[in-house]
């Protein structure tokens, strides 16, 4: 049967003591609901339908432009009544999974596991054994196995308190008994509210079979609900990507001291040094080495290319065998060709570096294409902007620029020019020859030092 998944994401979240709806605050780098919807596409379902509420309007704008289904639920009068708003968009007679968006560590292993021998089950739990259950459903079974019922903490007898093994509130309910199961939920409860681990109970009346899977990884079923929970889960998320690196052959020197907000594709023999921060989509090569405390975010780097300590990348093309800082900043629109040498201090935007130029110490490279063999001195600066408009420079393959040079922009320095240090340049600069603009050096005759007035 086909499968839609629906998920549960109306709620307000107060305790995070925040002014942004709980789904939407980040876990390596993006939102909870995000990870959730994510897990759910790995799944290829029918449809996913997500329930909002608090701040909906908010939620629907950030997942703009995917395959999602929304309904809004406006007022949260439980877990059954949010699967209940459901039915209008649902596919008819399909099988629905019930997630939760504060839910989002969930595997979609984990989840097909699960899914897997449900052929004769009405539903199917996915339960895990809670060390301290206090809080959670907790799952009731009958001698055989089979699931007799859920019962939520607060309408649970003593004895059933002592139950470790715990709703994590992700379930399955089979198509053909989902809208029956739904329909009949009350809210005859302490807390009056619409519980969807109900269904349980109306399916054992009516004779059908009920079974829970346990899931073995607690982690995944972790829920957020405040800060301190949110941390937790971003240090465990954490955890797992760097074993998953480490797996993959990846060195890395403190795999506590890693963090990846996205995605992180590595080659072979890749080492990383500690506190590097990864945002984005980040590749690198094989043999790339990362020193410690750099930031790359959406770039790429190819192999043997060496990135030395504190150094920013940001939207980047970065070829092989290329050496970038110590202490560089690397902003969007740079490509660096193979062999290419960006130094300390120097800063490259929308710049174009060719095969094995260098820029080794103190510069700004903007708006600029740099060809094969260049080398710019110390303390260059295209000076790229008149405080209205950018404007390009280009330099030609094999120029030498002198130290503290200020190349003003549009110019074009032509393939082999020199320019002398200290210049100035204004106009374009012909190949193969030197150009500078200088004060010509003057001693000042007969001059001495300035003595200090006697004091009255
Ligand atoms: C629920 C389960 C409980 C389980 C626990 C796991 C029920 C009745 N109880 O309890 O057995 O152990 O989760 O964490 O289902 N939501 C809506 N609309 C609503 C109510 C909730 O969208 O009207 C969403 C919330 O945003 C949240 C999820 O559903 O993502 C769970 O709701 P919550 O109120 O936290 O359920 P619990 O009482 O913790
Ligand atoms: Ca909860």
């Amino acid at each position: 049967m086909p499968l839609s998944i629906i998920i549960l994401a109306a709620g307000q979240g107060t305790r995070m003591k925040s002014s942004r709806p709980k789904v939407l605050h980040h876990l390596a780098g993006k939102p909870l609901l995000q990870h959730v919807v994510d897990a759910s596409h790995r799944l290829n379902p029918d449809q996913i339908i997500v329930v909002i509420g608090h701040h909906a309007d908010q939620v629907r704008e950030q997942m703009v432009g995917q395959k999602l289904d929304f309904i809004i639920q406006h007022e949260q009068q439980g877990t059954g009544h949010a699967v209940a708003q459901c039915f209008g968009v649902l596919n008819q007679g399909n099988d629905i999974l019930v997630l939760y968006g504060d839910v989002p560590m969930i595997s979609p292993m984990t989840l097909e596991v699960m899914l897997k021998d449900t052929s004769d089950d009405a539903i199917n739990i996915l339960s895990f054994i809670a060390e301290n259950p206090t809080g959670y459903g907790r799952i009731v079974r009958h001698e055989n196995d089979n699931v007799i019922a859920i019962v939520e903490e607060k309408d649970a007898s003593q004895e059933q308190k002592g139950i470790q093994e715990s709703n994590s509130g992700i379930m399955y309910i089979s198509g053909n008994h989902a809208r029956n199961l739904v329909e009949r939920l009350d809210n005859n409860n302490t807390q009056e509210e619409f519980y969807l681990t109900d269904v349980v109970k109306h399916a054992v009346d009516s004779g059908l079979k009920v079974s829970a899977t346990i899931c073995e990884d607690t982690e995944e079923v972790l829920g957020v609900n405040n800060q301190t929970q949110l941390a937790k889960v971003e240090s465990l998320f954490r955890q797992k990507q760097a074993i998953k690196l480490m797996d993959a052959g990846v060195k890395l020197y403190d795999p506590n001291r890693i963090d990846i907000r996205g995605c992180l594709q590595v080659g072979s023999d890749v080492e990383i040094d500690i506190n590097c921060v990864f945002i984005g989509d980040v590749v690198l090569g094989d043999h790339v080495k990362i020193a410690a405390n750099c930031i790359i975010e959406n770039s790429t780097i190819g192999s043997f290319s060496q990135i030395f300590p504190m150094t920013s990348i940001d939207t980047a093309f970065i070829g092989e065998k290329v050496s970038i800082g110590p202490f560089a900043r690397v902003r969007p629109g740079t490509q660096c060709a193979d062999g290419a040498k960006i130094g300390n201090f120097v800063e490259t935007k929308k710049a174009q570096i060719g095969e094995g130029s260098k820029i080794n110490h103190l510069s700004y490279v903007g708006d600029a294409e740099v060809g094969k063999g260049v080398n710019i001195g110390a303390g260059t600066i295209t000076c790229n902007y008149d405080g209205v408009n950018k404007f390009k420079t280009i330099i030609e393959d094999d120029v030498f620029v002198g130290s503290g040079t200020q190349l003003v922009a549009p110019v074009k320095l032509a393939r082999g020019a020199t320019v002398g240090a200290g210049s100035t340049i204004t106009r374009d600069t012909p190949a193969d020859q030197l150009t500078l603009t200088r004060a010509k050096q003057l001693t000042v005759a007969k001059w001495s030092k300035p003595v200090r007035k006697k004091q009255e």
